[in-house]
């Protein structure tokens, strides 16, 4: 190729690159599995899309799920999916560590549902590969909905009221793949769009702060985006929490099994605090962070990452801007910012 060709192209993939990164947003209906595929093919995964404004799923379906989210008779306990998942604060309780269903902590930080639909894997250890394989261990997991499939299907047939609903959907009784069919689709609904952030990104130039955009171009700089990539800035790598020392000076809690990472899923020694690195979406309203919930606010969290993840000690008024930029990321639920 003759030099003047190869600049050609260069300008060409430039252009291309630019425009895919400010892409417009599309008001089609696009499936998460549709999407999370073009997000593989585009290959540039540091690329980050908006969040889709319009989801192709069945309205029926999701007024279904929806009241088995909230349905405490799915744990048998007075536990639902909302207990700890809150839809109206975040999708998360807000605690350090999760509530157990017999009293007293978990040792995790419960993570928001909004938007996990686009994870290529689930939970902080990426330990489930899909909502529905996360919905039969939380099901079943004794310290959350301490339940059985067996058990929610007897409980959900004794109800009038959702025989009906069954029946008009799906033509059958509630059986195990049907109500985990109207769970998935209803989790699969939790969507975020039109964050400032997304605005920004299909072209509205006045959406971000400079601030914010400042803090957009420090994310980038420092190499936080070389972790929180794609759709949710995060999700679709493992990494090892503490690349720079242990990540957990700050914190007076010894050490526990889960801050062991994947080693306890694997039983490999390499795989000694590996995490899945989280999404950023909706950060700004799901304090405190990290898996442990080990710290409180933003600023704080993003100096604990320049020092544990980068090797860097962050300027505070750089902290500020990435802080800034982290907040355009809260994106609306139902028309409402979340
Ligand atoms: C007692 C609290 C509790 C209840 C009840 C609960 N969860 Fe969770 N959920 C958690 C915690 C804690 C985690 C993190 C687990 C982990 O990472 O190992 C989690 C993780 C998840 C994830 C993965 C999110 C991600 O970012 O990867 C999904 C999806 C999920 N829960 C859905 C549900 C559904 C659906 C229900 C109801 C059937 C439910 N949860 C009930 C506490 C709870
Ligand atoms: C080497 C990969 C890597 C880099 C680089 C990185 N992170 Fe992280 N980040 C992670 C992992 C892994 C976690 C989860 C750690 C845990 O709690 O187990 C995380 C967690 C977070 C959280 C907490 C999210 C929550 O919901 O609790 C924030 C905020 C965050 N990172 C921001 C940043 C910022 C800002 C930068 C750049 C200054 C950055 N990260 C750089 C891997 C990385």
């Amino acid at each position: 190729m003759s030099r003047v060709a190869m600049m050609l192209a260069l300008v060409l993939f430039a252009v291309l690159a630019w425009q895919s990164l400010r892409k417009q947003g599309s008001t089609e209906a696009v499936s998460p599995a549709d999407l999370l595929q073009e997000i593989s093919r585009s290959g540039d995964s540091q690329l980050v899309q908006p969040i889709p404004q319009v989801l192709d799923l069945d309205p029926r379906k999701l007024a279904l799920g929806e009241r088995l989210f909230r349905e405490p008779r799915l744990s048998g306990k007075g536990f639902s999916c909302n207990t700890c998942h809150p839809l109206e604060s975040g999708g998360m309780d807000g605690l350090p560590r999760s509530l157990t269903i017999h009293g007293g902590r978990d040792q995790m930080n419960t993570p928001t549902l909004f938007n996990a639909a686009f994870y290529p894997y689930l939970q902080w250890r990426a330990d489930q590969p899909d909502l529905a394989a996360q919905l039969d261990a939380v099901i079943a997991n004794p310290l959350h909905m301490a339940s059985s499939w067996s058990a929610v299907e007897e409980s959900l047939r004794k109800d009038p009221g959702y025989r009906q609903a069954f029946r008009e959907i799906y033509d059958s009784e509630p059986t195990r793949s049907r109500i985990k069919d109207a769970l998935v689709t209803f989790e699969q609904s939790l969507i975020t769009p039109d964050s400032d952030f997304d605005r920004w990104l299909r072209g509205d130039e006045k959406a971000l702060t400079e601030q914010q955009q400042r803090g957009f171009g420090l994310f980038r700089r420092y190499g936080c985006s070389s972790c929180h990539q794609g759709i949710n800035l995060g999700g679709n790598l493992v990494a090892r929490y503490g690349v720079f020392g242990s990540a957990f000076n700050h914190r007076e809690l010894p050490l526990n099994e889960f801050d062991q990472g994947r080693l306890r899923v694997t039983g490999n020694n390499a795989d000694r605090f590996l995490f899945r690195v989280p999404g950023l979406r909706n950060v700004a309203v799901t304090a405190p962070y990290f898996h442990d919930g080990s710290v409180a606010s933003l600023e704080e969290a993003v100096g604990h990452m320049g020092h544990v993840q980068l090797g860097v000690d962050i300027p505070v008024e750089d902290r500020a801007d990435i802080a800034a930029f982290l907040r355009s990321l809260t994106g609306e639920y139902r028309g409402r910012r979340l």
